[in-house]
């Protein structure tokens, strides 16, 4: 009794460290994370079709996507409905396995019935992808005022058009 205590101690030791290890990249591979969460956030998944380029959000085609910078979320919660999706509405999934068994919310696509939502618009996301989209979000969205013309540029590039309406 008391050895199998003292394993599992050691264990939740070990993956408290693990945990706490993950969370303090060095700024280095925070950036690239960001970096590359902004690639999954434009291209590979095209949040911005929805969301706009400054998560914003948008009335249209998917319905009335939320904005990301307002959202009151976690970045535990945004993980999750990025890979669940939200039931009845057109946020879609991007977990290639959600609702193949019950990781979702504990529902299986039987059991969501009508309220299925949609798979992912472009590409399945990987556990990975999903942290970086959701730090992406966090350092360059949520909880940010309206955007900026700085923003724009730096989402966009110097070279396009896409932030003249910011110039007066
Ligand atoms: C097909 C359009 C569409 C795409 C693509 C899309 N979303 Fe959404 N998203 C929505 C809609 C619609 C909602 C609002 C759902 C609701 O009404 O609760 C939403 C809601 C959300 C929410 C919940 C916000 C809140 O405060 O409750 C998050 C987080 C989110 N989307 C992140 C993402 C990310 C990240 C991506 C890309 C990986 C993405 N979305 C791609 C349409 C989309």
């Amino acid at each position: 009794m008391f050895r199998t205590g003292m394993i599992v101690a050691a264990l939740a030791a070990c993956l408290a460290g693990g945990l706490a290890r993950a969370q303090d990249m060095s700024p280095a591979e925070e950036a690239r994370m960001i970096e590359y969460g902004k690639e999954i956030f434009k291209t590979k998944a095209t949040c911005q079709f929805c969301h706009k380029w400054d998560a914003t959000g948008d009335q249209g085609y998917g319905g009335n996507a939320l904005s990301l910078r307002a959202t009151k979320l976690t970045r535990e919660q945004v993980m999750e409905v990025v890979k669940c999706g939200r039931p009845g509405t057109n946020m879609p999934y991007h977990d290639r396995f959600a609702y193949t068994d019950k990781r979702c919310y504990g529902m299986t696509r039987e059991m969501a019935g009508a309220d299925m939502p949609p798979g992912a618009n472009n590409e399945y996301l990987s556990p990975r992808d999903i942290e970086a989209v959701s730090r992406y979000l966090f350092a360059k969205a949520v909880g940010r005022g309206a955007p900026t013309f700085e923003e724009c540029v730096d989402f966009w590039g110097k070279d396009t058009r896409q932030c003249d309406s910011f110039k007066k």
